[in-house]
C-alpha cells in the first residue's frame, strides 16, 4: 500500500475535527491527495453503530462496545480505508483503533491488550502511520463542547474522561514513534501549526 494514514485521536472537544479540515486544506494546497474520514460513523453500518448507542433503553457492556466498535471499523477499513491507501491518498481518519484502547480499555476496564490485538485483526494489519494525540483536560473539552447535546460518552463523568486521558498518555508512552503530542490547550492558530509541523517532519521521513 502506497498512501498514508494520520489518525486523530484525543478526549471530547480537543480539537480533532477542527485541526483535521484544516490539515486537509492545508495539504490538499501543498498538492497532496487527501481523503477525510471518521469513526465510527465513516461508513452507513458504522453510522448505525453511533445510532444503537444513542437509543433509549440500550446500555452495551464494555465488552460489547468493543465489539461493535470493531465491526464499524472493520467495515472502515474494507469500504474506504484499505482502497484509499491503494490508491496512494493520504488518508485522514477523526478517531481510529486507538479510541478503543483509551475508551474502552483504559475507560471502562477492558484489558488494553486483548483491544490492540482485535484492532489488528479487525484492521486487517491497517494501523496509522501517524497519530496525532490532541492533549487536553477533558474540563476544558467540555467547556469548549458547552451546550451541545452530549452523546453516550459525552454523558459520562468526568473521572471516566480522565482515565481516557491517561490512557491516550499511556498509549503514547508506549509508541512514541508513532503517536505525537499536540498541545491541544493552545489557541487553534499555534495548534494548526504544531500540527502542520508534525506531518511535514512525517512526510518528509515516509
Ligand atoms: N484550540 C482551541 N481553543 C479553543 N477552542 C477550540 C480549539 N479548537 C477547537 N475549539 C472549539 O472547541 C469546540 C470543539 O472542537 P472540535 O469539534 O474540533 O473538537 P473534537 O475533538 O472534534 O470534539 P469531539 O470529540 O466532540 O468530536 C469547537 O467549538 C471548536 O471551535
Ligand atoms: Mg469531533
Amino acid at each position: 500500500m502506497s498512501g498514508v494514514l494520520i489518525t486523530f485521536e484525543g478526549v471530547e472537544g480537543s480539537g480533532k475535527t477542527t485541526q483535521m479540515r484544516r490539515l486537509g486544506r492545508w495539504l490538499r494546497a501543498e498538492g497532496h491527495r487527501v481523503e477525510c474520514t471518521r469513526e465510527p460513523d465513516g461508513t452507513r453500518l458504522g453510522l448505525a453503530v453511533r445510532r444503537l448507542f444513542e437509543r433509549p433503553g440500550v446500555r452495551p457492556e464494555p465488552l460489547v462496545e468493543v465489539f461493535l466498535f470493531m465491526a464499524a471499523r472493520h467495515q472502515h477499513v474494507a469500504e474506504k480505508v484499505r482502497p484509499w491507501l491503494a490508491r496512494g491518498r493520504v488518508v485522514l481518519s477523526d478517531r481510529y483503533a486507538d479510541a478503543t484502547v483509551a475508551y474502552q480499555g483504559y475507560g471502562r476496564g477492558i484489558d488494553p491488550d486483548l483491544i490492540r490485538e482485535l484492532n489488528v485483526r479487525a484492521t486487517g494489519g491497517v494501523l496509522p502511520d501517524l497519530t496525532l494525540l490532541f492533549d487536553v483536560d477533558p474540563a476544558e473539552g467540555f467547556r469548549r463542547i458547552g451546550a451541545r447535546r452530549r452523546d453516550h460518552f459525552e454523558r459520562e463523568a468526568l473521572a471516566f474522561h480522565r482515565r481516557v486521558r491517561r490512557g491516550y498518555l499511556e498509549i503514547l508512552r508506549a509508541e512514541p514513534k508513532r503517536v505525537r503530542l499536540v498541545r491541544a490547550a493552545e489557541p487553534p492558530a499555534v495548534v494548526a501549526a504544531e500540527v502542520r509541523a508534525l506531518v511535514e517532519d512525517f512526510l518528509r521521513g515516509a
